[in-house]
């Protein structure tokens, strides 16, 4: 449908990997994964050794999106048309694409100033998934799950990811801002029958750690619901309630994660039938629940 396959992995670099690492595995429910970095704490879904990367750093921030692609034709028709359109890519070198566990790669930073990666051939572990509390999770031609990005520009965003990558756009968000600020509309973007894997939010400017949130899908609503108790029980900041969305019909919640960016979680989401699909305008972001703590 699109250039791209999936979202494959999100790269972020972390303060505290310490609090990643009970977080990410006691908390979430996440596998143990292995990679090549030093300290790096990777968090496994399913065969990939990674979807989520956490790399130790000074400051938290997004390192890189990593978008799937078929293969190496499809990585070279995607460098074409970045290329084409302006952006200027860097090839991953043999070292980068080594820590990715991927054949190939390429990266740049997206209109709006999302940095980007586009890969092909990821290298899968075949160990049983071990997740802590025999939970499961939706990923496959789904990919990872999706993102949240902050982008400075939103109708240059807007126009580059279906234009240049070819996402196809899976509605808006109308936010009722009255003129001359807005009205304001927050993008999805889709790739496959997950509704989006990516949404776009206006920002005036992009402050570290420039990543809104991640989703990761839960198989089922009571691994949300266990996750969500394991959240309570530790402290941690819920930064929404559980509620049902109402474009991609997910249930989910929403907790900050020690790199002071969101983690949804939730089960239920919809598969678009692109065949039938209109891209919607929603004007309330959730059918019920999702009472957000901005705090
Ligand atoms: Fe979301």
């Amino acid at each position: 449908m699109t250039l791209i396959s999936s979202l494959g992995y999100v790269r972020v670099v972390a303060a505290d990997t310490d609090a990643w690492r009970k977080f990410g595995r006691e908390v979430i429910g996440f596998a143990a994964g292995t990679g090549p970095e030093p300290d790096a704490l990777y968090l496994r879904m399913d065969e990939r050794p990674g979807r989520i990367i956490v790399l130790p750093g000074e400051r938290d921030r997004l390192e890189a999106v990593g978008w799937e692609v078929r293969d190496h034709r499809a990585l070279q028709r995607v460098e074409s048309a970045l290329d084409a359109a302006g952006v200027a890519v860097k090839p991953l070198t043999a070292e980068e694409a080594e820590a990715r566990r991927v054949e190939a790669g390429i990266a740049f930073t997206a209109p709006g100033g999302t940095p980007s990666e586009v890969f092909h051939g990821p290298a899968l572990d075949h160990s049983p998934l071990a997740t802590p509390y025999g939970n499961r999770f939706v990923t496959g031609k789904l990919g990872a799950g999706h993102v949240v990005v902050p982008v400075t520009d939103i109708d240059d965003a807007y126009g580059f990811y279906p234009r240049v990558l070819g996402f196809v756009p899976r509605g808006a968000f109308r936010i009722p801002l009255p003129p001359p600020a807005g009205p304001v509309r927050l993008r999805f973007l889709g790739t496959n029958a997950r509704h989006h894997s990516i949404a776009l939010m206006p920002a005036p400017k992009l402050r570290p750690p420039a990543l809104v949130h991640v989703m990761v899908e839960c198989e089922t609503l009571d691994e949300v619901g266990r996750a969500l108790d394991r959240v309570l029980a530790g402290g941690y900041h819920l930064s929404s309630t559980l509620g049902r969305h109402t474009n991609d019909k997910m249930v989910s919640f929403y907790v900050r994660t020690p790199g002071g960016w969101d983690l949804e979680v939730g089960c239920d989401g919809l598969l678009v039938d692109e065949a039938s699909y209109t891209a919607e305008e929603i004007t309330a972001d959730s059918y019920w629940g999702h009472r957000w703590d901005w705090s």
